[in-house]
């Protein structure tokens, strides 16, 4: 499986912090923001990632990323020239995804759940995962019957059918592309993820998760103050010092093997 962080739009409800950088590049307590989206992906696994950058600042991340080496990783670059949507993400990266399947997470979202278990026992259609949340009408909503079935997908509905936050982390199959292809932008201009998870669930492929453990989406003052929080209470932090030096042990001790 591949993986995408989806680090592009404006940040503009984060202005002024967002006018000389980007919302995935502040600071969160003691590791820029697109860490945790990075530990995420490569807790669970995922260790060939597309990082979707908007044109600003898009040297930055290259800067504090690399070429993905130190983490263990590759990393391919592109640029989203406007923020057109969440599912514009599976155009942009249509040639990188080819024949796989993909899971995108979005490059301001702070999980502390492990993904790996869902990953691996992902095949075909599409599966989000979801929190319960007490302002639904801020995310996407997910409405699921009594044995976990999703029943409806609705984006920033007025009058949500349930408390369930779609949060910022996807599963899709291979099909992905194809359908993103077929989109077309909704009233606010935007390729909506939501829609694009719509084509699963016309054919019964949707499938959702219940997220244990933490989750924040860190677009707001307030979600960015408490992701800060939440990351010094929970150590979240990863020792990427620590894992470079393990990949070069780990390099060495190859080498030594095939001596
Ligand atoms: O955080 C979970 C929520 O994320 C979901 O519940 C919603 O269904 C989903 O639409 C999204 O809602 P947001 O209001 O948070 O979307 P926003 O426009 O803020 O974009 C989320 C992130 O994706 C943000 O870090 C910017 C980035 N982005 C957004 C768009 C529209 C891009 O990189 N490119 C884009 O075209």
């Amino acid at each position: 499986m591949k993986g995408i962080i989806l680090a592009g739009g404006t940040g503009t409800r984060l202005h002024p912090l967002t006018k000389v950088t980007s919302k995935q590049l502040l600071p969160v307590y003691n590791q820029p923001m697109i860490y945790f989206p990075l530990q995420t992906l490569l807790k669970a696994g995922i260790k060939d990632i597309l990082i979707i950058v908007a044109p600003d600042h898009s040297g930055d991340f290259v800067n504090l990323l690399g070429s993905g080496k130190q983490f263990g990783a590759r990393f391919t670059y592109e640029v989203q020239d406007k923020p057109e949507g969440l599912a514009q993400a599976f155009l942009i990266g249509s040639e990188f995804i080819g024949d796989d399947t993909v899971a995108m997470i979005l490059g301001d979202n702070i999980f502390t759940h492990d993904f790996s278990p869902s990953i691996k026992s992902f095949k075909t259609g599409a599966k989000v995962f979801v929190k319960e949340v007490s302002d639904p009408e801020r995310f996407g909503v997910v409405e699921m019957d009594e044995s976990g079935r999703v029943i409806t997908i609705e984006e920033k509905p007025e009058q949500p059918k349930s408390r369930l936050a779609q949060t910022g982390f996807y599963l899709f199959d291979q099909t992905v592309v194809e359908r993103a292809q077929n989109l077309k932008p909704s009233k606010r201009g935007e390729l909506e993820i939501v829609d694009l998870a719509k084509t699963y669930l016309e054919k019964d492929e949707l499938s959702a998760e219940i997220l244990p453990g933490e989750w924040i989406d860190a677009g707001t003052f307030e979600s960015l103050h408490k992701a800060s929080t939440i990351v010094r209470e929970n150590d979240l932090g990863i020792d990427f010092n620590h894992l470079s030096s393990m990949q070069v042990e780990i390099q060495d001790i190859k080498k030594k093997i095939s001596l």
